[in-house]
């Protein structure tokens, strides 16, 4: 079977120098907010073209971190995508403020200027766009505060500066994984940075001073230094993510896929079947493991159908008829070549 993901093939890759960086980081008995986490902020910022970095402990920490810094608070109304990962509107809620589900497009599955537009109120104060999948989602013509869910992203956007700031995941299947959890807040702007650097530390601004009520947000210094020796070859493997889906969309090109885009990023290689149970049994039956990135949108989820939401029936519909395939770039040939004889055969 070809699986979804295989992380195991990823930590091959990086075992043997990760075991010289854990011994040096070992002896050198600094083991939070340490040397490997500063050079890694500086080469991450570098590779985004970025002014800042600050490394955290998590995606959903960098969302809620980025929107702290970005003056949202209790009670505060957040725009979010209907159809995303539910960190997105947890992230929100942790700030005690307020998710609110909008639609998102039919072809991209990220929000749009209109859908926006469609599901604002007198109360919303900012939106979190989503770039699913590894889609580089136009920014919408807004006044809100825009921030950007890049969780999925890395390498899909080649204009880091855009919104105010971006948060990044780099949970282990992401195109940037890490060993265990971890997060970036990327922005140009100065004081934003040094705010979520102190928010990540307690809200403390001198040795047990605390300005603020926060809490801990820090990256592990075993974490930054995996994240330092993968960060070289995310170019290529964000490169070999694409040439998969190349493959699969050559394939199958009547598949309902996201609309194409130079930048997209792959972090998932996803498209929609009405039979979706069917569809995902002739796969299994052609040995291709498939998976479902989300099976709720967010006006379904329990923890948040409660709320008031705009209309979604688009993100409903993706909710319903996602399908996610096999794309890693430690795919081999012939698993492409299987993936992709599974695609064509699925119209026969
Ligand atoms: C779109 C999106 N936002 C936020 C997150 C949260 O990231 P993390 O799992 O690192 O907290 C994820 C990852 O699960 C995600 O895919």
């Amino acid at each position: 079977m070809v699986p979804v993901v295989d992380l195991s093939r990823r930590g091959q890759r990086f075992a043997s120098a990760f075991a010289k960086a854990a011994e040096r980081i070992a002896a050198s008995g600094s083991f939070l907010l340490g040397a490997e986490l500063s050079a890694f902020e500086t080469e991450f910022a570098q590779w985004l073209g970025a002014q800042h970095c600050v490394g955290v402990s998590s995606g959903a920490g960098a969302l809620q971190l980025a929107l702290s810094a970005a003056g949202i608070g209790p009670g505060d109304e957040v725009l979010v995508p209907a159809f995303t990962a539910v960190p997105t509107a947890s992230a929100v809620s942790a700030l005690g403020a307020v998710p609110r589900a909008v639609d998102v497009d039919r072809s991209t599955a990220c929000v749009t200027t209109q859908s926006i537009d469609a599901g604002v109120t007198e109360r919303t104060k900012a939106i979190i766009v989503v770039h699913l999948y590894g889609y580089p989602a136009d920014l919408p013509m807004t006044d809100l505060v825009v921030i950007e869910d890049a969780a999925q992203a890395h390498g899909a956007l080649r204009d880091p500066g855009r919104s105010i700031v971006s948060a990044y995941s780099f949970y282990p299947t992401k195109n940037l994984g890490g060993i265990g959890d971890g997060g970036a807040v990327v922005t140009n702007d100065a004081d934003l940075a040094e705010r979520v650097r102190i928010l990540r530390v307690h809200g403390m601004t001198a040795q047990y001073v605390h300005e603020y009520v926060s809490q801990n947000f820090r990256m592990s210094e075993v974490e930054a230094a995996w994240l330092r020796l993968a960060l070289p070859q995310l170019s290529n493997d964000v490169q070999r993510r694409r040439a998969i889906v190349d493959r699969y969309r050559a394939a199958a090109p009547d598949l309902r896929w996201q609309t194409p885009h130079p930048d997209h990023a792959y972090h998932l290689a996803v498209f929609r079947s009405a039979d979706r149970t069917r569809t995902r049994a002739q796969l299994e039956s052609a040995g291709v493991a498939s998976a479902i990135h989300y099976p709720l949108a967010i006006t379904q989820q329990p923890a948040f159908r409660n709320l008031e939401h705009a209309d979604c029936p688009e993100a409903e519909a993706w909710a319903a008829e996602c399908i996610s395939v096999p794309c890693f770039p430690e795919m081999s040939d012939d698993e492409i070549d299987c993936v992709s004889a599974a695609l064509a055969g699925l119209g026969q």
